[in-house]
């Protein structure tokens, strides 16, 4: 999996890459209707076992970024390589089948508010027709993993905000996606809250790697043991 989160910050670091490329951007450039292009020239890879944070000011296109690597939008010109496809070639019965390898945190979370923590995190499994007993448990360690144990079955109305961003992200995670996107991931959190979201999504990584299974197990966030986040690549760009 790769991980890519679009952050607001002004500061750029960059460091190596590894592994095989999952995303390719080309020469990409994207305007909407008939106004200025708002992203030009983009050529950038990312490659498996990357974490990458995307950074630039508001409105620098951070967020259309997002929606193009997650197939949302199409590219106004270049080439965009998703899984090894070309996605100006991909028809609509290809989008599902690759856009469920990719997972997305959006911004605004959109946990569906009728239904509790554990429904909406097992929610991408039920709409592809698994049974329950195939993930209950996979879901449920999943949820125990982001901290939110305890908030299995509470709606997302009673959840705080950083308690919906770990339901999300938990979300993001239980299909397994090669990809995991988020937009803006530590924007509306405190400061101590932003760090460890973060230090979740470097966890998120590594920990499924290692230990070579589906998702980590019954393991709460923050109580170490994990790869440093320095043993994966870790990239930068800035727009
Ligand atoms: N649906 C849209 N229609 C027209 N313009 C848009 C649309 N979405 C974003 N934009 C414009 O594209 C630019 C980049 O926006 P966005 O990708 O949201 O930036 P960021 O996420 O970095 O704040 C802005 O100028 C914004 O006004
Ligand atoms: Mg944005």
């Amino acid at each position: 999996m790769a991980i890519l989160l679009a952050l607001t910050v002004a500061t750029s670091r960059i460091s190596e890459e590894r592994g095989f490329r999952l995303i390719r951007f080309e020469n990409v450039g994207l305007r909407y209707d008939m106004g200025p292009e708002v992203l030009r020239d983009l050529t950038f890879e990312i490659r498996r076992q990357s974490f990458q944070f995307l950074t630039g000011p508001s409105g620098a296109g951070k967020t259309s970024l997002l929606r193009m690597l997650f197939l949302a939008l199409r590219p106004t010109r270049g080439l965009i390589t998703v899984l090894g496809r070309d996605v100006a070639t991909l028809s609509r019965k290809d989008l599902p089948s690759i856009r469920r390898r990719i997972g997305v945190v959006f911004q605004d979370f959109r946990l569906l508010d009728h239904m509790t923590t554990y429904e909406n995190v097992a929610l991408p499994l039920r709409v592809r027709g698994k049974e329950e007993r195939e993930y209950r448990q996979d879901v449920v360690d999943l949820i125990k993993w982001v901290g939110l144990g305890e908030r299995m079955n509470a709606l997302p109305i009673v959840l705080s905000g950083g308690e919906k961003q770990r339901a999300a992200i938990a979300r993001a995670l239980i299909d397994q996606p090669d990809v995991l996107l988020a937009d803006e991931p530590t924007g509306n959190v405190d400061a101590p809250l932003a760090r460890r979201l973060l230090r979740l999504f470097m966890e998120a990584q590594p920990v499924r790697h290692r230990r070579g299974h589906r998702h980590p197990r019954s393991r709460p966030h923050g109580t170490g043991g994990c790869a440093p986040a320095d043993s994966f690549g870790r990239t930068t760009g800035n727009l």
